[in-house]
């Protein structure tokens, strides 16, 4: 028997206990040991749940009971779950989270840590919910130099965008509609600043490298700037808009930035719609292979833990290794990436047209049919040169080409 302790009864708490109860069998075999919740932590009571039963408000009945040998959290926030987490691992029981903020912020501290006390401390659910992506960047793909992971890896916002694009839905709208459909976050500003991709994309690229990266350090722009009038236009183009987390290999540095972007129709994310994700991750043996699914939701996000909790119960007495460790992944400064920008600035192109060409060389000029503006397509060129370049006009909006 297996005993597995839960933290937190919110979405994704009861949806680990609500899958383990109803593929118990089918989880017990292929594990090859009977799988039971024993305890369910939270502050709240739940009369008339099943779950009372097992119900605990005091950590320490989970910490001091030796039958639990395995502690999911999804508790969210880093405290008290990263003190609890630790506190599980230093008992010597297996730590399934799906927690990013935790993972992000305490990943290599927590995964050292499981390793001296030779359990596991697993992360499947952190990012992309219920789409298989941790483990198969971990073993699957384990032979290969990692040259790009590019994701759209917040539901929340690709909803927004799809809304925007399909519906010429108004982005506040399409935004509460996401809040009511238990999308986005608590505070939906981590999903459309940007914040959310930022910390799940730091987590990919510490693992496919090895070494950290904080989610303070990736370049970050969210969704708020980008108007109906961009998406007549990314139509024109026959492209879409979408943000994407992307961290590429480019000589021993990383370049790692979220960002909205305009994608061509042959870009292996341009149909990925609605509230999926997708993650493309290009390896130098096997070239690209994408992962799309649910990146947000109950049971998708649930289900990414209960993997995890299978994979901790299959290797119950053994630490398997995850490289991650607390030495700074070198990263390319955002400054330096090199991008075609889609551009809109304020005037009319009788006056403009020839001073834009002089500045930015062989652009290709947009027309949307909108009054006193001047949209065009840049050449290739740095970030920090067309800065310096864009000083003499009056910017409307900016998306860079990918
Ligand atoms: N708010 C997140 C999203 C949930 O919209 O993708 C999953 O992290």
């Amino acid at each position: 028997m297996v005993n597995v302790a839960v933290l937190g009864y919110g979405t994704v708490g009861s949806g680990v206990v609500e899958i383990i109860n109803k593929n118990n069998a089918l989880i017990s075999k292929r594990v090859g040991k009977e799988i039971q919740v024993k305890y369910v932590l939270d502050l709240r009571e739940f009369e008339g749940d099943p779950v009372q039963k097992i119900l605990t408000h005091n950590f320490e009945d989970i910490k001091n009971d030796k039958d639990v040998q395995i502690v999911v959290e999804t508790m969210g926030g880093l405290h008290p779950a990263y003190e609890f987490v630790k506190a599980a691992l230093e008992e010597g029981k297996n730590v399934c989270t799906s927690n990013k903020a935790l993972v992000e912020a305490y990943g290599p501290e927590l995964i050292a840590l499981a390793k001296e006390k030779n359990v596991n401390f697993l992360f499947e659910a952190s990012v992309g919910g219920g789409i298989p992506i941790i483990r198969p960047l971990r073993d699957c793909l384990a032979p290969e130099e990692v040259l790009e992971i590019s994701g759209i890896l917040n539901g929340t916002t690709n909803y927004i965008l799809t809304e925007m694009t399909d519906n010429g839905s108004k982005f506040d709208d399409v935004l509460k509609d996401a809040q009511d459909k238990g999308y986005a976050e608590k505070d939906p500003t981590a999903d459309v600043c940007g914040h959310d991709a930022a910390r799940k994309i730091a987590i990919l690229t510490s693992l496919a490298y090895g070494k950290s990266v904080a989610f303070e350090d990736v370049y970050t722009e969210g969704i708020t700037e980008i108007s109906d009038k961009d998406i007549v236009y990314a139509k024109n183009l026959k492209k879409k808009i979408k943000i994407t987390g992307t961290a590429r290999k480019n000589g021993d540095k990383v370049s790692i930035h979220v960002n909205p972007v305009l994608l061509s129709k042959a870009h292996p994310l341009y149909n990925i719609d609605g509230v999926y994700n997708a993650i493309m991750v290009r390896g130098n043996m096997v070239d690209d292979v994408v992962f799309t699914g649910q990146g947000a939701g109950k049971l998708p996000t649930a289900s990414a833990v209960v993997s995890d909790v299978i994979e901790a119960a299959k290797f119950i007495d053994s630490n398997i290794n995850i490289e991650w460790s607390e030495e700074k992944l070198s990263l390319e400064a955002f400054d330096d990436t090199e991008w075609q920008y889609f551009v809109r600035v304020q005037g009319n192109a009788s006056d403009l047209s020839d001073s834009i060409k002089a500045t930015f060389g062989d652009v290709s000029f947009q027309d949307a049919g909108f009054n006193e503006e001047v949209a065009f397509v840049t050449p290739k060129i740095a970030e920090n040169k067309f800065n310096e370049l864009i000083n003499s006009f009056k910017l409307i909006n900016k998306i860079r080409l990918s």
